[in-house]
């Protein structure tokens, strides 16, 4: 209930223009301004000199220019050449070959039509050059629009593509089993955005036991499943489970956000499981620190200290 509570505040919050100034003008300023905690920066080379540092410690990448919610084609084809360009400069870095991608961005508000083609446009190159795609997950509205893009790809043949799942939505279970049953990639996550009782659980714990069982499913019939979470239970249950059926580290991967829990992103690299950190920047920022924030209001305490900081 409180976790719910804090989701609508912060995301009320997002929507407030004079506190995106303030954030815009402190938030990234210096190395150890406050959005820096969960955002590599507003450059692609900010967020490629994070992944090189990541990489030295043996951490595996997923990069997200960071944006949602284009409302017109000349925007959408922007964000989709911007990616495009992101895909070169990736190459002639050197990292790893793998980005994360929001259908808004591309399009989604417009119509299916106009989005496959803008994925397409970052897909073809992609697998060119051997790129695995993911499509984020946004809030529900957006659910059967991003799986049905996410099917007509797959219908075409491109396999270098996977989505998100949400636990604390109560249709994930059939759609895992659809995406599981075509042999798609899910990465599973509990939700960061704030859902009616419709359509999402509401209590923790039945978002967590939620998350526990699509996790057995994507463990037991998924094909290289994600299971991000910075929840120690949730990575608890899931390597009791995979050591339970014999599932080994090469057949799942655990991924986690830039700048949170950096202490357990260590222990599961030491425990010898796969881990790919979620490395999100571009100038666009504000709405995913403000979902950041949501999750953990504690955090506003280190944005606070850092403001007082920035001003002394
Ligand atoms: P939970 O929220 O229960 O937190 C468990 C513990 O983790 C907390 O007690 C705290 O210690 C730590 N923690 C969690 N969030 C923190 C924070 N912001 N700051 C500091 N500590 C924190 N969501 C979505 O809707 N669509 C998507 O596409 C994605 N993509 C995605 C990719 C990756 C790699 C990850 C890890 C997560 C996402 N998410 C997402 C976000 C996800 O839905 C969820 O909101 C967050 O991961 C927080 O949930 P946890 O599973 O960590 O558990």
């Amino acid at each position: 209930m409180l976790a719910a509570i804090s989701k609508t505040a912060f995301a009320m919050l997002a929507a407030s223009p004079p506190l995106r100034r303030v954030a815009s003008q402190y938030g990234m300023r210096r190395p150890e301004s406050f959005a820096r905690r969960f955002v590599a920066g507003e450059t692609l080379d900010d967020a490629i000199a994070s992944a090189r540092t990541l990489e030295a410690s043996g951490f595996q990448i997923t990069l997200d220019l960071l944006g949602e919610s284009v409302s017109t084609i000349e925007a959408a084809a922007d964000a989709t050449g911007a990616y495009v360009s992101m895909l070169g400069a990736i190459d002639a870095a050197g990292i790893g070959r793998n980005i994360s991608v929001k259908l808004s961005q591309l399009g989604l508000d417009i119509d299916h039509a106009t989005t496959v083609d803008n994925l397409r446009r970052i897909l073809d190159p992609a697998d060119r050059a051997g790129f695995f795609i993911r499509i984020d997950m946004e809030g529900s509205a957006y659910t059967g629009p991003t799986l049905d893009v996410f099917e007509t790809v797959w219908t075409i043949g491109y396999r270098n593509v996977g989505v998100v799942l949400q636990s604390c939505l109560r249709r994930s279970e059939a759609d895992a089993r659809r995406v599981n049953a075509i042999g798609g990639r899910i990465r599973l996550v509990k939700g960061a955005y704030r859902e009616p009782r419709s359509v999402a659980y509401q209590k923790k714990s039945e978002v967590d036991a939620a998350f526990v069982s699509l996790m057995q499913l994507l463990l037991t019939d998924g094909t290289f499943p994600a299971i991000a979470t910075h929840d120690p239970a949730m990575l608890e249950a899931t390597r009791a489970f995979a050591r339970e059926r014999g599932v080994g580290p090469d057949r799942f991967e655990f991924q986690m956000l830039y700048g949170v829990r950096r202490d357990l992103q260590a222990a599961v690299r030491r425990d010898g499981y796969g881990l790919r950190v979620y490395i999100p920047f571009g100038r666009e920022w504000f709405p995913y620190f403000m979902r950041r924030l949501g999750e953990r209001p504690a955090n506003v305490g280190f944005v606070v200290r850092s403001l007082i900081a920035e001003r002394a």
